[in-house]
């Protein structure tokens, strides 16, 4: 049955009824461009075929409900406590709960306060078929949709980035993950077999022609199955490592060094911070020169950054585990173009750029190396540059 189906479905067992519309938002793929989002720098993300879908229907009493696939039983909270719940009193929200109702309280924030106690109640019913815990966005995925679907009911006329923004709040606030703008905005602005080439100091975006489905070309996604989350632990430590770094050469952001101040960095910090360092600034720069050789040469010629991308992210950012180094390795021996682990790290997936016809080949490969090694099988399936969030009922 399809997501959209499933939404639908949650929604009539949730209410009885039939849902005022429907909405949708992609997970998402980053191409290039990991960990730069925060330091204010350059990344190339695409949206991919893998949706959560969001049935919403107005209710009168200024109350808002939410029930999803992640979780059988629904929450409830009053609009006008929202405000009183998030940040300071979210441990009283479940986990899955405080993004869709993250969301509200970001959006009725971004209105007028005054305004909130006259915004519909809302029943949202949530429905996903993006991975969970694989480094795909699941999260912005949800933050998307149910950000399209709010600013439809509620009259709200907001942009694009706006949403995005939105989304971004409540995950980092709502649900205390200290994450940057980059997967709520492939989310929001994805297009079909195109990347978001995004600046994330001004947000300036140009959509970036892939041209992977005119090359016969595929991107394989390699789930290891090793579950993170941005909310603890290591992602905090690296995003804390990149401000002591921008604060050591005295720039507001790792975005403002180039290549050429590397060897300056080198003698001002300890070796850690330096490499930190070293992996953010090297990142954006592959991250600009992906852009152009896409532009140039084509899809083909940008598997030697990919692999660029990964040694950095294993080495200096330190953030890659030996189920992903094994996927990056195996499908790279196996022939595809370029390879490397893709999202924030700590587990998740790799991508794999490949030839269309080494599809099951690789596959194969990648399976037979995860049970040689005597890790669990990987979740090995294609994805595909799509559209970003949108109104589909
Ligand atoms: C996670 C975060 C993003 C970004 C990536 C790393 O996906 O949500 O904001 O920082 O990690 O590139």
């Amino acid at each position: 049955m399809s997501t959209a189906q499933n939404a639908r479905d949650l929604f009539r067992d949730l209410t009885g009824g039939a849902p005022a519309g429907l909405w949708s938002a992609p997970g998402r793929v980053n191409l290039i461009g990991e960990h730069t989002d925060y330091n204010d720098g350059f990344v190339l993300p695409f949206a991919i075929d893998h949706r959560t879908h969001v049935a919403l229907g107005l209710r009168e009493d200024g109350r808002i409900r939410v029930v999803s696939t992640f979780d059988p039983v629904p929450v409830e909270v009053d609009l006008a406590d929202l405000d009183a719940l998030f940040p300071t009193r979210r441990d009283e929200v479940v986990e899955w709960a405080r993004y869709p109702l993250g969301v509200g309280w970001a959006l009725s924030t971004v209105a007028n306060t005054a305004d909130v106690p006259r915004f519909p109640g809302v029943d949202i019913a949530i429905a996903s078929d993006v991975p969970v815990g694989a480094g795909l966005s699941s999260s912005a995925a949800i933050e998307g949709a149910t950000a399209s679907a709010l600013d439809d009911v509620w009259g709200l006329r907001l942009s694009r980035v706006d949403l995005a923004q939105a989304g971004r709040r409540a995950e980092n606030e709502a649900v205390g993950a200290p994450t940057g703008i980059m997967d709520q905005m492939a989310s929001m602005l994805g297009k079909s077999d195109a990347g978001i080439f995004l600046d994330c100091r001004t947000l300036d975006t140009e959509v970036v022609d892939l041209g992977f489905a005119a090359a016969g070309l595929e991107v394989l996604v390699i789930d290891t199955g090793v579950k993170h989350a941005h909310s603890t632990g290591g992602y905090g430590e690296r995003r804390a490592a990149c401000e002591r770094g921008a604060e050591i050469m005295g720039v507001a952001a790792l975005r403002d060094l180039s290549v050429a101040d590397l060897d300056r960095a080198r003698s001002l910090m300890d070796d850690v911070t330096f490499r930190r360092v070293r992996h953010v600034v090297t990142e954006n720069q592959r991250v600009l020169d992906t852009v152009a050789t896409l532009r140039r040469e084509g899809p083909r010629a940008i598997g030697g950054l990919l692999d660029a991308s990964h040694v950095s992210m294993r080495d200096d950012f330190e953030i890659s585990v030996p189920e992903l180094d094994l996927a990056v390795d195996t499908a790279r021996a196996a022939g595809a173009i370029g390879a490397r682990m893709t999202g924030g790290g700590f587990g998740g997936a790799a991508i794999a750029l490949i030839e269309r016809d080494a599809v099951a080949h690789i596959s194969h490969t990648v399976t037979d190396a995860f049970a040689d090694a005597g890790f669990a099988a990987p979740h090995v399936f294609t994805v595909h540059p799509s559209a970003g969030a949108s109104r589909d009922a």
